[in-house]
């Protein structure tokens, strides 16, 4: 018996690194899947790697800023599977410039892009499930990726910054109104092991790997994160997460934004201290 047997998902943003891989996961642990994208060949042969090892998938082109986009999402995994369990919000893009671009130079069109898909595009897909749940009448999940950038500050991440912290606040907001038709609402916030896709396009091949990974051989001593293990963080790390709020082992949460493969950067301070020089 799976950890998400028979659950229907419905998952944002699964065509390249963390959706991917928690589409395989959820899969591999009896969830059915509709996987989502902008990118419809990602989410085509993602649906098709499900289903060849033995898993229940179907895949759509679909943008989170679109209302009819995500509430096609919806009905797609009403009428395959006949109803929704879970709506997994993890579509998110990055800064536009990476980081490279001033605050004087970031333009509104771009701060808004980047606010329009990682803090409106969560709205719109929470939204687009939570009149479905209701329509169910019997509660329903909702698991947002927001990012360690909605906890702390990234440089040059304003945008981002400011959106994740908003889509971070959402999820409170949400857990508080929606806790009676028992929906309940979470975030994985992740730090590390994270998609070394980001920073390219959305049409770029998948690559399956963290930064870290894509990095070459690991060095713990070098590592960015104090807690010095002796492996690179990836993908699967964070998916482990969200399959813990998209299952029943999380029942009794909501409106939790969990700092996810952090590593030990999140629990000290920023200070050179005697003690970093041994
Ligand atoms: N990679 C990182 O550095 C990092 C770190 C912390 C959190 N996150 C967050 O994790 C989540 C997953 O990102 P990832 O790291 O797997 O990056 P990724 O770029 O590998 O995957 C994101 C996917 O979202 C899709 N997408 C982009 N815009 C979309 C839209 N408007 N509608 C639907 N899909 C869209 C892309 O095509 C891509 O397949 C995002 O919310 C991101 O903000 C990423």
């Amino acid at each position: 018996m799976g950890r998400l047997e028979d659950q229907v998902v419905v998952i944002t943003g699964a065509g390249h690194g963390l959706g991917r891989e928690a589409s395989r996961l959820f899969a591999a642990e009896g969830a059915r899947i509709v996987a989502t994208d902008i990118v419809d060949t990602h989410v085509k042969s993602l649906a098709d790697e499900v289903v060849a090892a033995g898993g229940r998938a179907k895949f759509l082109r679909a943008d989170v800023t679109s209302e009819a986009d995500m509430a096609a999402a919806v009905q797609l995994a009403v009428d395959t599977f006949g109803r929704l369990d879970v709506m997994y919000c993890n579509a998110g893009i990055p800064e536009v410039g990476f980081g490279a671009v001033s605050f004087e130079d970031t333009t509104l069109e771009s701060f808004n892009r980047v606010v329009a898909v990682n803090l409106a595009g969560v709205f719109i897909g929470a939204q687009a499930a939570t009149r479905q749940f209701l329509r169910q009448g019997r509660g329903g999940n909702i698991v947002v990726t927001t990012s360690a950038a909605g906890l702390v500050a990234y440089p040059g991440f304003r945008s981002y910054v400011a959106a994740k912290a908003g889509a971070n606040g959402l999820v409170r907001a949400l857990a508080t109104d929606l806790g009676r038709h028992g929906i309940r609402v979470n975030a994985l916030c992740p730090f590390h092991g994270m998609s070394a896709n980001f920073p390219g396009a959305a049409d770029d091949a998948p690559l399956d790997q963290s930064y870290e990974q894509l990095a070459g051989a690991w060095d713990p001593e070098h590592a960015p994160m104090p807690l010095r293990l002796d492996r690179a963080p990836n993908l699967r790390d964070s998916a482990n997460l969200a399959l813990f709020l998209a299952s029943e082992e999380s029942a009794y949460m909501s409106g939790v934004c969990i700092p996810a493969t952090d590593g030990g950067t999140f629990a000290r301070v920023a200070l050179t201290l005697p003690a970093d020089a041994q």
